[in-house]
């Protein structure tokens, strides 16, 4: 694909369909807690089918995209994501609710073109949901448009993140938390950070925030929130960057809005 060309929906077609192959991987997996690993801090495993779903779609999507250079989760080597085309990956978003057959998992698919990103998507094989996103052609899930709600945080719910592998953020996680709750009807954790980009990008959520996320939990699903007519920023209100860990507060423009100011 030649510089200055965006992505064509035959492109974003055939990535789709790579990723629901992906997806099967998932839906058949058997053993799990058999080919768990320990990672660094609490709560933080990874299974065999993590890596085997990375390993597929660093194939698959390398064949698709050969000039491309891929950013995994699961992947010990940190290529530059600014330069030319870069794939930024989870192959398995909610690795804790995959070991434990909570069914609320995703694979999440960000494409950045000179660092930013020219499209997104999240699949969860468990509910058969594709939220897809190009850059500047709207979101979409299962192929129908998307948009985030209307409504301030008063009318929708809040989800959020616990940031499970940086205890230092636990009290202020929950201090945000009960400022939120006082604010809106109710809050939800449901453990994948890209689905939760999604419910906010498609209005079953008002507002989801995390203080510390990493760029493949957040690439795709901030592109399709955007795409949705929503926003994410950091915690402080700045831009995201794809190339370091940042906090996530994500809405729709009056909902982050209101989120920020509880946040000071
Ligand atoms: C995690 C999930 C979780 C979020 C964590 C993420 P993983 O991703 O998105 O919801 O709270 O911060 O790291 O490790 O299951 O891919
Ligand atoms: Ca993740
Ligand atoms: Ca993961
Ligand atoms: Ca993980």
């Amino acid at each position: 694909m030649g510089s200055g060309t965006v992505i064509s929906e035959g492109l974003m077609d055939q990535m789709i369909r790579i990723i629901k192959e992906g997806g099967e991987i998932i839906l058949s997996a058997r053993h799990i807690g058999e080919t768990v690993t320990a990672k660094e801090g609490k709560g933080n495993f990874v299974t065999a089918y993590d890596k085997k779903v990375q390993a597929f779609l660093f194939e698959r999507l390398g064949e698709l995209l050969p000039e491309a250079v891929f950013a995994g989760e699961e992947e010990e080597s940190h290529p530059d994501v600014k330069i030319g085309y870069a794939f930024i990956i989870d192959p398995i978003d909610g690795t804790m609710n995959f070991m434990k057959g909570y069914r609320r998992s995703a694979i999440s698919v960000g494409l950045l073109k000179e660092g930013v990103p020219c499209a997104g998507i999240v699949y969860n094989p468990y509910a058969g949901e594709v939220f897809s996103a190009i850059r500047g052609k709207g979101a979409f899930l299962n192929g129908n448009r998307i948009h985030v709600a209307d409504e301030g945080l008063s009318e929708q719910l809040v989800l959020f993140g616990t940031s499970p592998y940086d205890q230092e953020l636990y009290e202020r996680t929950f201090r945000i938390c009960y400022a939120l709750f006082q604010k809106c009807p109710d809050i939800r954790r449901s453990g994948s950070a890209a689905i939760d980009l999604c419910d906010v990008a498609c209005g079953r959520a008002g507002l989801y925030f995390e203080l510390m996320l990493s760029p493949w939990d957040y690439a795709a699903g901030c592109l399709i929130l955007a795409e949705a007519g929503g926003k994410a920023v950091t915690q402080e209100g700045k831009e995201l960057t794809f190339d370091q860990k940042n906090s996530v507060v994500a809405g729709s423009i009056l909902t982050v809005k209101e989120a920020l100011s509880c946040m000071k």
